[in-house]
């Protein structure tokens, strides 16, 4: 009798050890897991943040700017946003270089917004910078706004001929993106 019970004991004792080294065992190959599994999952992450041939493709836009006649513009598209491209006439230079700089809300000048030699050729992201909205004045007759260049109508910003805010909430100037004249005809953006 004495004999079975220590033999049970012993069995006990002997089956809890090894339940304890199984699920030391289970859990040391569960961490194993996560440990692989992490960095299975860790290197999508990286390859995503890496930017793919489609993003860098995206990532300049090109344009050909010989057809668009002064006093023209064309809305192109840059990183998914709208750019405008436009062709400024004279009497649109004029107005614009015509207003005294300090007075502006954005102090800039329309040569500080154009490349030298191209002061015609205003290019500037279709982006109301007051909330976003995409500005009226690119697109063939439609509401330049007071002041000639862009009105955004979703609450009344209106902006010149070098597309500097003149009136309403909009903060800044419709930002100039990075472009560059690759020729005479071609301005690559970005
Ligand atoms: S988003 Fe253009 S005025 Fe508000």
């Amino acid at each position: 009798m004495a004999e079975t019970t220590i033999d049970t004991h012993d069995t006990v004792e002997g089956e809890g050890g090894g339940e304890v080294r199984r699920r030391d065992f289970l859990e040391i190959a569960a961490v194993s897991a996560a440990g692989v599994g992490g960095l299975a999952v860790l290197y999508p992450l990286i390859s995503q943040m890496a930017p793919s041939k489609d993003v860098l493709a995206e990532s300049t836009t090109e344009v050909d700017v010989s057809a668009i006649e002064p006093g023209q513009a064309i809305k192109a598209v840059f990183r998914k946003q709208p750019v405008f491209v436009r062709n400024l006439t004279p009497a649109e230079i004029e107005a614009a270089n015509a207003v005294p700089t300090g007075s502006l809300r954005d102090p800039q000048s329309l040569a500080e917004r154009t490349k030298e030699g191209y002061e015609n050729w205003l290019i500037t992201m279709g982006v109301c910078t007051h909330l976003g909205c995409v500005p009226l004045g690119a697109g063939e007759g439609e509401n330049k706004g007071e002041f000639g260049g862009y009105f955004c109508p979703c609450h009344g910003s209106h902006y010149d001929t070098a597309a500097r805010i003149r009136k309403g909430p909009a903060p800044l100037n419709l930002e100039v993106p990075e472009y560059e004249f690759t020729s005479d005809t071609t301005v690559q953006i970005g």
